[in-house]
């Protein structure tokens, strides 16, 4: 099994996403200032992923507070919670992440310093198992839309690496997998920072699962050809009438499934829907370095001077969208009744 992230003896282990598929090395943190960094740098990227990383920072963080009274304990977590949360802004997983931390503390009966902190790395390194054991049952309930024989087209990494463990899109995938399904997958190689070359590519070659690597651009091509049976994504957050933040590019393989008629599918944990955003248009968008876009691998291709954009992400208007997959089942439009009935049956409380 893929490990993306781990806490062992007190730091926080990381698999370097940047050096995949070239390298395997592993980066260990031991204060929540590196852990900040590797989320911002993306060692470690994907909502649900950076969700636990943020967790085990602000456990790292908490722990290595010296404070002789609660107050001043208080103070000093708080602000190291508002820092972590800084840290990327479109993934909601990672304020849900962060928030859970604090009602930790806000709820806990015994208030007495050293067993907040022990608290607070339980809760971590609960949140880790929790995801995969979500992922898992996400997947199951997933499966059950993936036909024998199916090729499903992906864009980003929505896999292992981008979870605790097991993923969400890739989660369904694998899923079906283990339900004795055939399945292959088409990869977009997602410009401009590669997560479907180096990182899709990567988890389902190592597991054998076959997949097919494209660029963004040829995706209307084989949708065209009847080449696609579905498209299953992941989500950065979704706002509660079913609007989906995913990765740039996720937006133009919606349009391009509705235009072909074939199901495009979201995957992703109920810690991924932000119900106090009511449509996509308040979703924050990140701009990432200029640099993502004028070069690759390191060397410049655009001419200096050109003006560049980089937004990370787009929005894909719930309209476009079949399903979201979740560990609660699959909900469907209208979007915004389906989502509020999450909260009402099973009273999830984020
Ligand atoms: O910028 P990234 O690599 O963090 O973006 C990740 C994505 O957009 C994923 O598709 C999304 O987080 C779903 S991960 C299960």
């Amino acid at each position: 099994m893929i490990k993306t992230i781990e806490w062992k003896n007190n730091r926080v282990i990381m698999i370097d996403q940047r050096k995949l598929p070239g390298q395997e090395t592993y980066l260990v943190s031991s204060n929540y200032r590196q852990v900040i960094k590797a989320i911002k740098e993306m060692v470690i990227r994907g909502a649900p992923a950076i969700g636990v990383a943020a967790a085990m920072g602000v456990a790292l963080g908490a722990k290595a507070i010296k404070a002789d009274n609660l107050k001043n304990f208080l103070n000093r977590f708080n602000k190291i919670c508002e820092e972590m949360t800084r840290a990327r802004p479109t993934a909601v997983n990672l304020s849900w992440a962060v928030d859970r931390m604090r009602r930790l503390v806000e709820n806990s009966a015994d208030k007495k310093i050293e067993i907040l902190k022990k608290a607070l790395i339980r809760e971590a390194r609960n949140l880790l198992s929790e995801d995969i054991a979500i992922n898992k049952r996400l997947g199951f309930i997933g499966q059950k839309v993936i036909k024998n024989r199916a090729t499903v087209l992906t864009h980003c990494n929505a896999g292992a690496l981008a979870t605790g463990g097991y993923g969400t899109a890739l989660g369904v995938i694998r899923a079906a997998k283990e339900a004795g399904k055939q399945v292959q997958v088409i990869a977009d190689e997602t410009r401009p920072f590669l997560q479907g070359t180096r990182l899709t590519a990567w988890e389902l070659v190592k597991e054998h699962i076959p997949v097919t690597l494209i660029t963004d651009s040829m995706a209307g091509y084989l949708i065209k050809k009847g080449l696609i049976d579905a498209v299953i994504v992941g989500a950065d957050r979704i706002a509660a009438n079913g609007d989906t933040a995913n990765k740039i590019g996720t937006y133009s393989v919606a349009i391009l499934a509705r235009e072909h008629g074939i199901p495009f599918y979201v995957a992703a944990p109920c810690s991924t829907i932000d119900r106090r955003i009511k449509t996509g248009e308040d979703i924050p968008i990140e701009e990432r370095n200029e640099r993502e876009v004028t070069h690759v691998a390191g060397r410049r291709v655009a001419p200096s001077g050109t003006a560049v954009l980089n937004p990370a992400f787009d929005v894909t208007p719930h309209a476009y969208i079949t399903g979201i997959i979740t560990e609660r089942g699959i909900l469907k439009a209208p979007f915004r009744r389906s989502i509020a009935g999450l909260w009402q049956k099973d009273k999830i409380r984020n």
